[in-house]
């Protein structure tokens, strides 16, 4: 039975991930800051997936997770907690986050959360995913990394954020080649979710389908691409 860990799986995205894997019979690993009535419920369906609390921006948490897990491969490190900050995407699409009047502490979360906590999660976890079968890690990034795509301007703290994190998985797919290790940035499409708000056209049951099958379907030579839910090449 492969494990996959999952940051931010209380709720969107990462609840989705752990409502399919589990369907699929993998052992989940479910990290969130708090568990939801729907993660809970998820997981009392499963004695061998557990809950761990987890803020990914508390360092000394993640290394005593990562400790607390010392031996157990993982075969699947899946980063899907993010932010974006005290921007309203949902409500008021990309007119927010525009130039002036910048709220540089409220970046600096957006950053801590988006493009060091996955950072810090790759550095402890390395050890679970290299001992595992599949050696995989995922970030979920998002279309508006692009920089070929930015025609929109505004959105720059997470903007910012998610392009940091796509050099990030850049590198780590370099770095931890000859450990076997595929690292990526994911766009998950534009989702219904608390973040991508309720007119979003992709549901989260599709978004997260359709990152499974790219997932199950990655090879080696496929590491440090910039891929799209639907499996077609997103544009750096
Ligand atoms: N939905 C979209 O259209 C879309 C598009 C492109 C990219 N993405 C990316 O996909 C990922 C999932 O997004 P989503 O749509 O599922 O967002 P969401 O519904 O807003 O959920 C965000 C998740 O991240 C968690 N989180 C936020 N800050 C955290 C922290 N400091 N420590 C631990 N967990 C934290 C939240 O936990 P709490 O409940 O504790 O806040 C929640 O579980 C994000 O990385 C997002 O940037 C989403």
């Amino acid at each position: 039975m492969p494990t996959v860990l999952v940051t931010g799986s209380n709720r969107g995205l990462g609840l989705e991930f752990v409502r399919q894997y589990l369907a699929d019979g993998w052992r989940v690993l479910a990290c969130a800051r708090q568990a939801s009535t729907e993660l809970d419920t998820l997981l009392s369906s499963d004695r061998a997936s557990t809950f761990h609390r987890l803020e990914v921006t508390d360092h000394d948490q993640i290394d005593a997770l990562a400790a607390e897990l010392s031996g157990t491969p993982i075969d699947l490190l899946l980063l899907s907690a993010g932010t974006m900050g005290g921007v309203d995407f949902a409500t008021k699409g990309l007119t927010v986050g525009g130039f002036g009047g910048s709220d540089f502490e409220d970046w600096e979360r957006v950053i801590r959360v988006n493009t060091l906590g996955p950072m810090k999660m790759a550095e402890a976890f390395v050890d679970h995913v290299q001992r595992s079968e599949q050696r995989k890690i995922v970030a979920l990034s998002s279309m508006v990394a692009s920089m070929q795509n930015n025609t929109a301007g505004g959105l720059y703290a997470y903007r910012a954020s998610k392009a940091a994190l796509n050099a990030v998985m850049r590198s780590l797919s370099v770095d931890l080649a000859d450990r076997k290790i595929i690292a990526l940035p994911m766009h998950p499409g534009w989702a219904q979710t608390d973040m991508g708000g309720s007119q979003a056209p992709v549901s989260p049951r599709d978004s997260v389908s359709g990152m499974r099958r790219v997932i199950a379907g990655l090879r080696r030579e496929d590491s440090g691409r910039f891929l799209c839910y639907d499996g077609t090449e997103m544009p750096w």
